[in-house]
């Protein structure tokens, strides 16, 4: 039996830095080829054997409740045309066995914030946090990064934090980690920052939007207060669950695109692009050319 059963994803963020392609929809439906960033992260959650999804929304996030939704209309348009491939990949935006549950977040408080607005779903179990706009991919072969995590749960049995290298000059972007080795691509975590100036931080090893929380976080959230940029942070969350329990730090194997920035974004559409049975060839064939005409 899977031992981490539910997934929150915060996805009442505004996208400003996606303007003004997010002025009217929010920034997890942004399609990579032609999926929305948060169907891959359901996906990877599903993966991960978890079947409960709990998302913090907000105003005009309303696209993303109807994603995972039945689209009636839209079926039986499909149906009557005998688009029976299409109807069939409509009906399996959600796989049968899983919940969604969403929860409004009423005011930007942070990630720290949306997380404890999970908090009467979650209860006392130990639990996912998926950031969407950090779109993850391994490759053929390779466990998704969600169930990297989970596995690495159910056998140390503490909150578990996905992490990367950053450059230097990026820990102003992260929630950044001291750690030392623990065992193979694992590292026990001794404290964390968030967004630390380059010249204070204490490593440039950066949390990315991939972590595995056990429920006592939940107690320090509510105490923890305002943190970095007026918002509850996660990361001092975390800090502070430190004093009482293990956490640890997963150099998972993939590679992560930030899609919350323009050029993370065009990076994932490209590599998604080439990796795409329908587009891929095409996809080549054009880069090919681009590149020939810009030499
Ligand atoms: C959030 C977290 C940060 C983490 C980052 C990963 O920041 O606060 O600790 O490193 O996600 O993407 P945001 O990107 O929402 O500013």
């Amino acid at each position: 039996m899977t031992l981490i059963r539910k997934a929150v994803f915060p996805v009442a963020g505004l996208g400003s830095r996606f303007l003004p392609a997010t002025k009217a929809q929010p920034k997890e439906m942004l399609p990579v080829v032609d999926k929305p960033l948060i169907q891959y992260a359901v996906e990877e959650a599903v993966a991960a054997g978890i079947n409960e999804m709990i998302f913090i929304t907000g105003r005009n996030k309303r696209a993303i409740e109807d994603h995972f939704d039945k689209a009636y209309e839209l079926e039986s348009e499909l149906e009557a045309a005998g688009k029976q491939a299409l109807l069939e990949m409509v009906r399996t935006v959600v796989p049968k066995n899983i919940t969604c549950i969403y929860i409004r977040q009423s005011a930007p408080l942070g990630l720290g914030h949306a997380v404890l607005c999970a908090r009467p779903v979650v209860g006392n179990e130990p639990f996912a946090v998926l950031l969407a706009d950090d779109f993850m991919d391994t490759d053929a072969g390779v466990r998704p990064v969600l169930a990297q995590m989970t596995d690495v749960f159910e056998y140390e049995r503490c909150s578990v934090l996905a992490v990367q290298d950053v450059p230097r000059e990026h820990t102003r972007q992260y929630g950044i980690v001291s750690a030392a080795p623990y065992r193979a691509n694992l590292e026990l975590v001794s404290g964390i920052v968030e967004k630390p100036q380059p010249e204070v931080a204490p490593s440039t090893l950066a949390v990315v939007g991939r972590y595995v929380l056990t429920p006592r976080i939940f107690d320090y959230l509510e105490n923890i207060g305002i943190g970095t940029g007026g918002e509850i942070q996660l990361t001092d969350g975390i800090a502070a669950l430190m004093a009482s329990e293990r956490v640890l730090a997963c150099r998972y194997h993939g590679q992560r695109y930030d899609c919350g920035s323009k050029l993370g974004y065009l990076k994932a559409m490209t590599a998604m692009g080439l990796k795409h049975p329908e587009t891929g060839a095409g996809f080549a064939e054009f880069l090919k050319e681009l590149s020939a005409r810009a030499a």
